[in-house]
């Protein structure tokens, strides 16, 4: 059944664990993460971003999420638009049944340029506003998301700020964070620990200097009963570099936030992890290899069904690490 992400984390909260949202663009991505749940009978969040809307277009989205709710009923499902860039944006993505929006006002309309906090609480209070009056939740973000070594954004295309950041926007306030919870009645928060979008979030594994789960702590001691959103939480599984490169793919040296950390951000208030880029990288090392091993196969479903249990696996591990599992 379709749910609001708001009653979904109240009950992450109650029982102590977190759920991944997934990004979904495809079919493959979506019969992915629902056969995961069906396996592990996991609580299931698929968020559709603009660039997702952009290549399959908002009514496709919406009945491929539809579709999987058909197909499993028993899993309760949000569905959630991702990085919202105006109420405009989130009140078109209501209209098309959407159960929960992320308003991003950390950055303005263009998805680049950083904002000022009287403006993300002008934004963010105007999409509660629409968006409660309909029975949708929504997330709020504080703090822009990028690197704690080079003050970078990451994602070039999509949602990222440009430029260099300053080093207080990286690291959310929590006096700042309680004020702002406060002022625009969001159902859970984003918040800026060092992780960014993207397969090259740290050059070496990370450190408490370049991820900090201190903030976490912080903020949650602040916010206790406001639900966390951890962004750019994808793990930069070296195993799938590694069939990447093995198979004609050319990506450097890179480091992404290891499963243990996201897990001891569970323990204090996250209750959704961002996944996205994993998701990608299992997917193109599944048909690097497929093909690279079957080099007479012209049938896209032959590949495409390697796609499907690469992603498969992945999101099974990550229901299973953040406790996902068996609360559906
Ligand atoms: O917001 C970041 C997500 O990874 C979505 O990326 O805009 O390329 O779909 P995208
Ligand atoms: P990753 O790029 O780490 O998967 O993050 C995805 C995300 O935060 C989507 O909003
Ligand atoms: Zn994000």
């Amino acid at each position: 059944a379709l749910i609001s992400m708001r009653q979904m984390l109240d009950h992450a909260a109650e029982y102590g664990y977190g759920v991944p949202a997934f990004n979904v663009n495809n079919l493959e991505q979506m019969r992915a993460i629902m056969e995961a749940a069906d396996a592990t009978d996991s609580p299931v969040i698929v968020q559709a971003s603009a660039g997702a809307r952009k290549y399959a277009g908002a009514p496709f989205l919406r009945h491929l999420i539809l579709a999987a709710v058909e197909e499993f009923p028993h899993i309760p499902v949000a569905m959630h638009q991702d990085h919202g860039t105006s109420p405009a944006v989130c009140q078109r993505s209501i209209q098309l049944g959407f159960s929960s929006v992320m308003m991003d006002g950390s950055l303005g309309e263009d998805g680049k340029t950083p904002t000022d906090y009287a403006y993300n609480v002008d934004v963010t209070r105007r999409a509660v506003d629409m968006a409660h009056a309909c029975g949708v939740s929504v997330e709020g973000e504080l703090g822009c998301l990028g690197s704690l070594e080079t003050g970078m954004a990451g994602e070039e295309d999509g949602i990222g700020a440009e430029g260099k950041l300053d080093m207080e926007q990286l690291l959310t306030d929590p006096e700042e964070a309680a004020e702002f919870v406060k002022a625009t009645h969001v159902d859970a928060l984003a918040i800026a620990i060092g992780t960014s979008h993207g397969a090259y979030k740290f050059t070496k594994p990370p450190t408490g200097d370049t991820l900090s789960i201190q903030r976490i702590k912080e903020i949650h001691a602040r916010i206790p009963d406001t639900h966390l959103v951890m962004h750019g939480s994808s793990s930069v599984p070296q195993e799938w570099l590694d069939v990447i490169n093995q198979y004609g793919g050319e990506i450097p040296e890179t480091y992404g936030v290891p499963v243990e950390e996201i897990v001891e951000g569970i323990k204090h208030g996250v209750r959704k992890v961002n996944v996205d880029t994993d998701l990608r990288l299992a997917s193109t090392g599944a048909v690097r290899r497929f093909l690279a091993e079957n080099p007479s196969e012209f049938d896209p479903r032959k590949f495409l069904k390697e796609t499907v249990s690469a992603m498969r696996e992945l999101c099974i591990a990550r229901y299973e690490a953040f406790g996902t599992a068996g609360n559906a």
